[in-house]
């Protein structure tokens, strides 16, 4: 058995005899002297073997990157001038006296050495050994441990753990279900959960009063750098609770995975509502550690005769909204300037018209801009000091619908803010409140998040005016990622019947979720809840900005595994018994 692990073998054991076991990291021949550099799940520690002893010398030499050892040594300190203050065991080595070679590897298809730049296919491909690199095992670790605190806060909270079913019918959160087909009911399906929603749900119905999960959910949609098509929710559900109780207990836990995994104290989560989120921010999701702003000029621009402004300016779906950029008329060059009329081009916008503050107090002899011919000087005076601009700014305007403004200088107040350095180094943690209980299409209305939130309003005022209605619905926010989301439910049938007649489905959900109206109609108490994105979290936690980094076996952007290579074909009896047909797959 092992003394300890090899990181964990540090000066205390000096003059200890210790026996460990890992992979050969690395070897070095140092003329007359061989260095092994052994390596476990807690780290590295340096071995080695001198011709004193030729046995284990000679085996010493015969090994490879990643053999299988078990060793003896007695620790001592490494002589002065080859401390390495970087590592954990760098101020001792073991000198090794005995050697077994406990497996032999093949060369590694893969270097594990921090030096080596493996591109990320390769390493999904070799994922077991990708996962040996201590960076890997750090942030294995870190999810470890940050699962565990989770199990403890919420259980310290009188939180349930209760498994949900994972082959069942389709939980609506806006992304396409993954089916599998049934063999003993020929042509029904099965969907994997896209959340555990409606269970927890009826869990709150069942009484379990408070209930947690670490929860597999499952969504067929485009992939990008913080999604998988499966990942896991901190999911969580209480009864009789009002929407700042489920948000004082995610604080509550968010706070406490900072400050235990990370040594950090997060600020008290400031509460913003979805519309002024919009307003000053044009996301429901901003980053908060970007200083820049969107100000709202209709009420400055509705004379002009520049039409572009004036048009967006009375009327009522549409706005124009300025964003002041200090010091980026030396920061930025034209090309730059051009290239963002392209970048706000992708939101829908039909331009970027921008005023450059040369000389603020040269009144319109000191300003510089495509508009300046249209814009009357009184009005870009009277814009230009609602944003308070100074010299050296630059002022950018957008002007169209309420919804191509938010994107357009949504986005560009990122990119701006990343190209001008203006991004604060501290954590932005954020509340956003008060969502719409609907996204309006043209015709139709979808839900916002899904179709069981509880608006914040009567039945009568949704049915007349479901498209201003709000909803009592809260995400979480951090550095301008939505990491966490929830809401109070409907826990009363009629209402809940209101919901799928706005949204058009009346019909189709009686028969969809006739077991969830008859719930609620036999006692249901009113309720609410969150899921926080686990493997979104973890990635804060470890510091990337790649959610395949913090999961042991991720799939790639087109959600297959390099390893095992699933998706893969199935034989034709499989699918026989199945009931099932292809056609034209090849
Ligand atoms: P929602 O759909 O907002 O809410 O999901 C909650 C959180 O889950 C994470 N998440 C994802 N993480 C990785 N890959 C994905 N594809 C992915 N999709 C979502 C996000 C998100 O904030 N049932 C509701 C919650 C509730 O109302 O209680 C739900 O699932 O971090
Ligand atoms: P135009 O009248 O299309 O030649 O545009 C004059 C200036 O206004 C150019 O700098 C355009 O980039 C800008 N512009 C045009 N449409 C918009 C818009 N919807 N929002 C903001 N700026 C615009």
């Amino acid at each position: 058995m092992r003394t300890c692990y090899c990181g964990e073998v540090t000066a205390q054991r000096v003059g200890e005899v210790v026996e460990l076991e890992g992979w050969v990291h690395r070897r070095r021949d140092h003329g007359g002297v061989i260095f092994l550099d052994l390596r476990d799940r807690a780290g590295i520690v340096q071995v080695v073997y001198d011709p004193d002893t030729p046995e284990s010398f000679a085996l010493a030499d015969s090994v490879r990157n990643e053999y299988v050892l078990r060793l003896r040594g007695r620790v001592r300190r490494r002589p002065p001038g080859t401390v390495n203050a970087e590592m954990k065991t760098g101020e001792i080595e073991v000198l090794g006296d005995a050697l077994w070679v406990l497996n032999r590897s093949a060369t590694p298809p893969i270097q594990l050495d921090e030096y080596a730049d493996v591109g990320e296919d390769a390493r999904l491909r070799h994922r077991f050994l990708d996962l040996r690199r201590p960076q890997m095992q750090e942030r294995l670790h870190l999810r470890a441990r940050a699962a565990s605190l989770t199990r403890r806060f919420l259980e310290g909270e009188g939180f349930w753990e209760v498994e949900t079913p994972t082959l069942t019918k389709s939980t609506p959160e806006g992304a396409r279900d993954y089916l599998v087909p049934s063999r003993t009911q020929p042509g029904q399906f099965y969907a994997l959960p896209q959340s555990p929603q409606i269970f927890k749900q009826l869990l709150m119905m069942s009484s379990v009063d408070r209930y947690y999960q670490l929860a597999r959910c499952y969504r067929d949609e485009d992939l990008r750098a913080d999604r998988q098509p499966e990942f896991t929710q901190i999911d969580i559900e209480s009864s009789f609770v009002e929407e700042t109780d489920v948000m004082a207990i995610a604080e509550g836990l968010i706070k406490t995975l900072f400050r235990e995994l990370k040594g950090v104290e997060l600020p008290d989560f400031p509460v913003l509502s979805h519309a002024d989120a919009l307003a000053r921010y044009g996301s429901d999701a901003p980053d908060l550690r970007n200083p820049l702003r969107l100000v709202d000029v209709d009420d400055l621009l509705r004379d002009t005769a520049f039409k572009v402004f004036s048009r967006a300016a009375n009327d009522s779906g549409s706005r124009v909204a300025a964003l002041c950029a200090p010091g980026a008329a030396a920061a930025l060059s034209r090309r730059q300037l051009d290239d963002y009329v392209g970048f706000v081009g992708r939101y829908g916008a039909k331009g970027l018209a921008y005023i450059k503050v040369n000389d603020a107090n040269a009144g319109t002899a000191g300003l510089q801009s495509p508009v300046l011919k249209f814009l009357e000087a009184d009005a870009a005076a009277a814009v230009l000091e609602r944003v308070g601009a100074r010299t050296g700014d630059i002022v950018f305007f957008g002007a169209d619908t309420a919804k191509v403004v938010n994107d357009a200088l949504g986005a560009l107040r990122d990119e701006l803010g990343r190209a001008l350095g203006l991004i604060e180094e501290r954590w932005a943690p954020l509340w956003v409140t008060a969502f719409p209980m609907f996204e309006a299409g043209r015709q139709t209305l979808a839900p916002a998040h899904h179709p069981f939130v509880r608006p914040a309003c009567s039945e009568e005022e949704l049915r007349e005016n479901p498209r201003t209605a709000l909803a009592h619905a809260y995400d979480f926010v951090l550095n301008g990622v939505e990491v966490g989301g929830g809401s109070l439910r409907i826990h009363d049938p009629a209402m809940q019947r209101a919901v799928f007649h706005v949204l058009g489905i009346g019909q189709e959900a009686e028969v969809k979720f006739g077991f969830l109206l008859d719930a609620l109609g036999l006692g249901c108490p009113p309720h609410g809840g969150i899921a926080i994105g686990f493997d979104r979290l973890v990635m804060f936690l470890a510091e990337t900005d790649n959610i395949r980094d913090v999961i042991a076996f991720p799939k790639t952007q087109s959600a297959s595994c390099p390893l095992t290579r699933a998706p893969g074909r199935v034989d034709a009896e499989q699918l026989r018994d199945l009931h099932i047909r292809l056609r034209g797959t090849g």
